[in-house]
């Protein structure tokens, strides 16, 4: 069980914050969560104590901050179950499903191969996969969704064929929640030799997710989404399949020597694909946002992230004037719309009331066609939100009319 009242006090954004001089709900978590203190001290001791850079500096502090840094890799990679040179960092998971595409997919796909994916999939894994498709002659098909938008493995069975080399989707999806059965997906893409890349970002923060017992062969997720700074994240990938990768920048810190003629020697995985000065601190509150995580218990978090949906769905499901999309994905997220308002109409509403959510396509855009709708608005928790701040979230979503949002807009 969670004291949340307790967790909510790490955090300074959950101190009395107001917003349009109401108690602050934020229920924006998909997008980006909020920062406990150790993730600020982090980020400030390193500002205030070393502020120097790694890997590079023949003295103590650089030293110092060097171990701490790479001390943090194993922190991750023992977080998702994986050898510490699997674990590659970047900027966040958008750069890491782009590396994925051009470094792996760039290099190992070829005309009349095929790239599987689904139309839910968020705009970081499927516009760099058109790029690969345009520049290697590969093509991209699309697993049918349910009309709910769930990706059921039969549907997976029957878009599989032997001409399909990757395979890549959401462990769970940014809009709707849905867990994707990844595991047995990736069972079935091996047996025909296509790999599985999973966009982790909105399943690492919030379930156990273990890369071995998956067996999937690249994972992306972003820090800012599981409690660290903005600016971090990993891309982590089997040995073999880094090895087989071109990084798609160089730069200092990638290569072991280069000479005048364009010859270059690249250092292994995973330090070939991390040129330049990495964000430093941001990679140091990741080690500290995971700890903390690992505190709490990953367990912990996915119950009672569930109950919480669930009280919240047994609660909206009774307002006439809303339409729920996915009352029965077992996360997180609730993506709904109020009858006859406009989506972004009614989050300015619940923005009147502090209530932040989110409203749009969410960057789903091709989803938005298989739900027969061009906006929603998305509730998404995290650990720290309360059964109040879901009971006045609910009796907000009540007051939602025309006539009420036209009197706050105007
Ligand atoms: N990808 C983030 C979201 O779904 C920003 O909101």
């Amino acid at each position: 069980m969670l004291n949340v009242s307790e967790i909510r006090k790490d955090f300074p954004m959950l101190n009395n914050k107001k917003m349009s001089n109401y108690p602050l709900i934020y229920l924006d978590n998909a997008a980006t969560t909020f920062k406990p203190d150790c993730v600020i001290d982090t980020v400030v001791n390193y500002y205030k104590n070393y502020s120097c850079n790694i890997h590079r500096g023949d003295y103590e502090l650089s030293y110092q901050i060097s171990d701490e840094y790479d001390k943090t890799r194993k922190v991750v990679a023992n977080f998702i179950n994986s050898e510490d040179k699997e674990v590659v960092f970047t900027s966040g998971a958008s750069e890491s499903l782009n590396l994925i595409a051009y470094g792996y997919g760039m290099n190992n796909l070829t005309k009349g191969d095929v790239i599987l994916t689904c139309e839910a999939e968020h705009a970081s894994n499927i516009l760099p996969w058109f790029k690969v498709a345009e520049k290697t002659g590969a093509t991209i098909e699309y697993i049918p969704l349910q009309n709910d938008g769930v990706l059921s493995i039969e549907n997976f069975k029957k878009a599989m064929h032997s001409n399909v080399k990757v395979v890549t989707l959401a462990h769970i999806s940014n809009v709707l929640g849905y867990v994707n059965p990844i595991k047995e997906i990736t069972k079935i893409a091996h047996e025909y030799n296509a790999i599985v890349i999973c966009d982790g970002a909105q399943s690492v923060p919030h379930v156990k997710v273990d890369v071995k017992d998956l067996d999937i062969d690249f994972l992306a997720f972003s820090g800012h989404k599981m409690c660290a700074a903005t600016g971090v994240g990993i891309m982590y990938g089997k040995y073999d399949l880094l090895n087989a990768m071109e990084p798609f920048m160089l730069g200092g810190g990638s290569n072991a020597r280069f000479d005048m003629c364009g010859n270059i020697q690249l250092k292994n995985a995973p330090f070939k694909f991390e040129s330049g000065t990495p964000a430093i601190e941001a990679v140091l509150s990741i080690g500290a946002a995971v700890k903390y995580l690992e505190k709490i218990g990953m367990d912990n978090i996915e119950e009672y992230e569930l109950e919480l949906k669930k009280y919240a769905i047994s609660k909206i499901e009774k307002l006439e004037n809303i339409i729920c999309y996915n009352s029965l994905a077992e996360t997180g997220i609730i993506t709904f719309n109020v009858k006859d308002v406009f989506a972004q109409d009614a989050a300015c509403y619940l923005n009147s009331k502090g209530i932040a959510v989110r409203a749009g396509n969410h960057c789903a855009k091709i989803l938005m066609n298989t739900l027969n709708t061009s906006e929603t608005i998305r509730a998404s928790f995290y650990f720290y939100n309360t059964y109040e701040e879901v009971d006045f979230f609910v009796e907000t979503l009540k007051e939602v009319t025309v006539e009420n949002c036209i009197n706050i807009l105007f």
